[in-house]
């Protein structure tokens, strides 16, 4: 009976050691987020461990497929499977197995892990990759005369401020491609600023512009003035309208009897013509039917049409 406890006790301790053999065996070296702007490159380093057997980086990107590159230091050959021609190692993997990104793309980001299959262990260590797009930052005046500042298709989205306190809010519009644009209004403008400035915080840099405006007072002027225009314009279109049609009847009346004559003589030619015509073909028929009773056996039948 006591070995048998004795037994468990020993079976027990077994277990207890084998899972803390492989929770010590399979070490995550960490979980890192990366962040890399998009075009450029980024290296992601995997811990080289003497007598590795093998190296995998598995990637899963966001959209798209998984993909592979492998290592076997037995054969030392390298394979990969779908992964795109940006991704490469850095150099060679029995010295250094680190991963390298050349011309980082939005389609790029994703999990990104290496696992080393050692002769002291397995470890892998896994890295977020995050890619930021830069804001295209502009600043203009909106039709009522307030400062607007657009910082366009930004990933994440920019923060938008006034260095003046304004009170509007921010509008964002986000695209296919993940990235948003946002558009913030200065709107306390008063007549006596003359530049206001706007700066665009973002994890891939900060910027700033300024911009004066022209008054929504100023804008009210421009809009009277085109309004008299366009009724000043109304009027000299109506005038001249009307003093052709003037002119026009004058004309007509000079004109009228010289130009029924040449429109009437082309309609007389062929009424000339038309009974010549028609006689022509009567004399035809008259004479075909003669020349039929009289000589048209003995001439061929080509010839008479041609008389
Ligand atoms: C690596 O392998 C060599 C021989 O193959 C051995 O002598 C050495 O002890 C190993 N090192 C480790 C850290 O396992
Ligand atoms: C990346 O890993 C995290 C957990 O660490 C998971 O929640 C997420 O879905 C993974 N993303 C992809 C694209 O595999
Ligand atoms: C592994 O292959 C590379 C070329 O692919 C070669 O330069 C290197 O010497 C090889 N290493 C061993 C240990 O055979
Ligand atoms: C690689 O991509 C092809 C098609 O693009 C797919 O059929 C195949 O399953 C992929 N292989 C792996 C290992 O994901
Ligand atoms: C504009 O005028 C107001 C008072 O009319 C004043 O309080 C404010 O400081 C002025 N702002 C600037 C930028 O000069």
């Amino acid at each position: 009976m006591k070995t048998g406890a004795d037994m468990k006790i020993a079976g027990k301790t077994v277990c207890v050691f084998v899972l803390l053999a492989i929770t010590k065996v399979t070490r995550t070296v960490g979980n890192n987020r990366v962040s890399v702007t998009v075009g450029k490159s980024s290296v992601l380093a995997c811990p080289p461990k003497s007598n590795m057997t093998m190296v995998t980086w598995k990637i899963s990107p966001k959209a798209g497929g998984p993909c592979t590159l492998g290592y076997r230091a037995d054969q030392n050959k390298t394979d990969r499977t779908n992964c795109s021609d940006s991704m490469n190692w850095k150099s060679r993997p029995d010295w250094d197995p680190a991963l390298e990104i050349r011309q980082v793309g939005i389609a790029f980001e994703g999990n990104y892990t290496c696992e080393v299959v050692a002769t002291e262990g397995n470890f892998h260590k896994m890295y977020h990759l995050t890619v930021l797009v830069p804001p295209r930052l502009t600043v203009y005046c909106d039709n009522h005369g307030n400062p607007v500042c657009k910082a366009a298709a930004g990933k994440p989205p920019a923060r938008v401020s006034w260095v003046l306190e304004s009170n509007s809010t921010p509008e964002e519009e986000g695209h296919d491609n993940g990235t948003v644009t946002v558009l913030r209004k200065f709107t306390a403008y008063s007549t006596n600023m003359t530049n206001t400035t706007c700066i665009v915080s973002h994890p891939a840099g900060t910027w700033s512009k300024s911009i004066a405006c022209h008054l929504s007072g100023n804008n009210a002027i421009f809009k009277y003035a085109f309004i008299i225009l366009c009724f000043l314009s109304v009027i000299t279109f109506t005038a001249v309208i009307y003093y052709f049609k003037l002119h026009r009847d004058r004309l007509c009346h000079r004109t009228k009897p010289p130009e029924i004559a040449p429109t009437h003589s082309p309609q007389d030619d062929t009424m000339e013509v038309e009974p010549y015509t028609t006689y022509v073909q009567k004399e035809n028929v008259i004479y075909n039917s003669v020349s039929d009773l009289t000589v048209g056996q003995n001439l061929p039948q080509g010839l008479s049409p041609a008389t």
